[in-house]
């Protein structure tokens, strides 16, 4: 496709942007339970204004636009406060959480190359509920992700197990507050304690629990110590543009003091450019989201929180409930707040992930593991809250229709499975197969539920490549 002879008219080209979303979800009617956090439309037009009013300014260099050290010192010193750091908690704003955890990981294995240079291969001690974003990491870094189970019934991962793969190459221990698969947290102190008896930096992954647990106990609703209040944290990821209602682009990752964020920063003079310095992944960065974050946190202010997630706490307890009662339907372990998923034990959720998609909702499925069924995630929030009678009103319709319609016949996907696996070249044979069910390079697939059933019995790491694969060809 080249590039047009000659520009276009902007109404031409609106337009067609307005085109493109034909086929997305409606996220603004609040039938999305993932992917996007709406404050509503006057939050969000403050926070829009304010991005676009720094969109072109680089944070690259705080000499140049010293505006944005300010917005991001501030927005740190703010979250600091929420997570009950002291005056010695630094941090930074980052993208997103993926690269806010990529980063503690990052500083953690430099201050090992600093402080224990007996350790030639790095290890981190994770629940297997943390999130994907800290493998991401392992992989980049050279870190060794060591995974521990959670119990089955809590989906929180115990001490005793984290201490117990502990090993003398271990740098740094990972927990989540909460994870995003059942919404539960780990027991924090617990895992605290051997970190400090075992001299080892311990990551809180708040990323989705960091502003809205600590507005929770604030309003005073128990929450498990989970911040800087307890010792042996060293460093918390919290995102701004989850439930912080900041527009994406949006993070923070703090550090219990500058001699463990030293280790975060990068410095480069070796070139014949400009020394480069850099604070986070990216060396040049718009100051949108910074300011767009900075604009939000002052424009609703602790009781604008306090307001949005008591709206979004009681939606929660009332679609909680609302599933409970729901016979053919369970809910995973006790969500701290407003994310958590379900399973069946009668009907296949994938199927019933595709009769809410027809039925205009986005729930996501999450697959099988040892410890956790395959189950539905849902996650509330301020621009959702509304739909809790609509979404269990079609809930209970949809698990109706997937009663009555054919089951996925698990049997023959097994043995379609294990023909694959049993084949010369098992990627190629996945490659078929999953051509024979419709999902093929280039097209996004209509229903998803027997993909997910093929993916669901795979081995892990055949089904990463077939992903990777399938992405590989879906993106020019
Ligand atoms: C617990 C947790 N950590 C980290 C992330 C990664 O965040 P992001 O998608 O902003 O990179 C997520 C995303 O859902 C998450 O749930």
């Amino acid at each position: 496709m080249p590039l047009p002879q000659k520009g276009r008219p902007k109404e031409e080209i609106f337009a067609e942007l307005e085109r493109f979303k034909a086929r997305d979800l409606d996220w603004k009617a609040g039938r999305v339970w993932a992917y996007v956090y709406n404050p509503g439309d006057e939050v969000r037009e403050v926070v829009h204004r304010a991005y676009t009013m720094f969109l072109a300014e680089n944070a690259l260099d705080p000499t140049v636009f010293p505006s944005l050290l300010r917005l991001e010192t501030e927005v740190v010193r703010t979250v600091a406060d929420l997570l009950r750091g002291d005056e010695d908690v630094v941090g930074h704003i980052t993208t997103g959480g993926t690269e806010s955890n990529l980063l503690a990981v990052k500083t953690a294995r430099d201050w090992a190359r600093t402080h224990r240079p007996e350790v030639a291969q790095p290890e981190m001690v994770l629940p297997i509920t943390a999130h994907g974003s800290f493998h991401k990491a392992a992989h980049y870094l050279g870190v060794r992700p060591v995974v521990v189970e959670v119990n089955p019934h809590t989906f929180q991962v115990e001490p005793e197990t984290m201490r117990a793969a502990v090993t003398p190459n271990t740098i740094l221990l990972v927990a989540s507050a909460p994870n995003w698969s059942q919404g539960v947290i780990d027991p924090i102190p617990g895992i605290a304690e051997i970190a400090r008896e075992k001299g080892l930096l311990f990551h809180v992954d708040a990323c989705v629990g960091g502003f809205y647990l600590s507005f929770l106990r604030r309003m005073g609703y128990p929450v498990p110590d989970f911040d800087f209040a307890v010792p042996g944290v060293t460093s918390i990821s919290a995102d701004l543009h989850k439930y912080g209602y900041a527009a994406k682009g949006a993070s923070t990752v703090l550090y219990r003091n500058r001699e463990i964020r030293r280790y975060q920063l990068f410095a480069c003079a070796e070139t014949t450019a400009y020394t480069l310095v850099n604070t986070t992944v990216l060396s040049s960065k718009s100051g949108g989201p910074m300011a767009g974050a900075w604009a939000v946190l002052n424009y609703l202010g602790e009781e604008g929180f306090c307001h949005i997630v008591r709206t979004v706490h009681e939606a929660t307890r009332r679609l909680i409930q609302g599933i409970h009662e729901i016979p053919e339907l369970r809910v995973l372990g006790e969500p701290a707040m407003c994310l958590f998923s379900f399973t069946s034990d009668q009907i296949n959720v994938f199927q019933l992930a595709d009769a809410m998609a027809r039925r205009g909702w986005y729930i996501q499925a999450q697959p099988s593991t040892p410890v956790t069924p395959r189950s539905l995630h849902i996650s509330v929030n301020y621009g959702n809250a509304h739909q809790v009678d609509a979404l269990l009103a079609d809930l209970r319709e949809a698990v109706e229709e997937v009663k009555r319609a054919t089951p996925i016949d698990t049997e023959n996907v097994r043995a379609m499975v294990a023909w694959a696996l049993g084949s010369p070249d098992p990627q190629e044979a996945f490659r078929q197969l999953m051509g024979t069910v419709g999902i093929e390079g280039g097209e996004l697939p209509e229903e998803l539920a027997l993909i997910n059933e093929i993916l669901d019995l795979l081995p892990d790491p055949l089904a990463d490549a077939l992903l990777i694969d399938y992405f590989n060809n879906l993106y020019v």
